[in-house]
């Protein structure tokens, strides 16, 4: 059995939790990052047999969620309550890797959480994601949620409408459309860690990988760590440059008509609707 401190999930969630920490994304508790592994790389380093803890599935029990699809599914997850700061140094108490129990209630513990932990409390909410955006793409694999700061500060004086809210994103940086040409779906503030805006998300999840918590954060999804943080970062970097230009007078901007040979060129599908042709 291999060591698992030098797994490539363990290291790829150490190093992405580092990165959204240092970029200011995710204070104290702040956000949670959800990773699907395939049974045979956890059995590389796991023995899949040895259950250490049992853990129920809080809020997501109720009769019109099934979670039926994930049944023996492997997830390495944060935990709930701890700091993104340190999970590099400490990934078997702030780290764990789950699998969906047989009766899609519970979840079992095959590593991490070493303290007595369990996984973040948006953990309905990251499974719903999950689920919808594997209907939509069977190779997704991954779902994080943070709080970037200038995504946030847009919320407070940007319209949250996702038309507009896309608009404004598109412009702000040049490839903008090409990473995100589906857009943003965008949710009001809803209270978070329960089944309703878990819910919510996985029905904006089927038409878009990036999802605004209005005044919370963001989620997103994709096919591994890198695209997943990619989205993110560039919503969060076309946020900053709005926020850095939206109290002056706007002298250029990028026309429509130009985002139109972009994802031409690229060869992309973009929602159309969200431009002002
Ligand atoms: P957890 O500590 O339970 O992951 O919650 C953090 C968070 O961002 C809630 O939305
Ligand atoms: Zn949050």
């Amino acid at each position: 059995m291999k060591d698992i401190m030098t797994a490539p999930f363990v290291r790829e969630m150490c190093a992405t939790a580092a990165n959204m920490y240092r970029l200011g994304w995710d204070e104290r508790n702040g956000g949670n990052i959800s990773y699907m592994l395939d049974e045979k790389e956890v059995k590389e380093y796991l023995d899949i047999d040895n259950v250490i803890r049992d853990i129920p599935l809080m809020g997501v029990n109720e009769v019109d969620f099934d979670i039926t699809p994930l049944i023996g599914k492997y997830f390495i997850v944060t935990g709930t309550g701890k700091y993104f700061k340190n999970v590099e140094g400490d990934p078997e108490t702030n780290l764990g890797i789950v699998r969906i129990g047989k009766d899609g209630k519970h979840i079992e513990l095959l590593w991490g959480f070493k303290d007595g932990g369990r996984p973040t409390s948006e953990f309905p909410a990251h499974m719903m994601s999950h689920m919808a955006r594997l209907k939509v793409d069977p190779e997704n694999r991954v779902v994080i949620h943070s709080h970037p700061t200038n995504t946030l500060a847009m919320n407070f004086v940007h319209e949250l409408d996702e038309k507009k809210f896309t608009h404004t994103l598109w412009e702000m940086c040049t490839e903008c459309i090409v990473v995100f040409p589906e857009g943003v779906g965008i949710l009001p503030w809803m209270l978070c860690g329960t089944s309703e805006i878990g819910k919510a998300t996985a029905k904006k999840m089927e038409e878009f990988r990036l999802v605004v918590w209005a005044m919370h954060g963001i989620y997103g999804a994709g096919k591994t760590l890198d695209e997943t943080f990619g989205l993110i970062e560039t919503v969060e970097k076309a946020a900053q440059i709005y926020m850095l230009i939206c109290n002056r007078p706007r002298v250029n901007t990028i026309k429509d008509e130009d985002m139109v040979k972009l994802v031409e060129l690229f060869g992309v599908k973009y929602r159309k609707d969200f431009l002002d042709l």
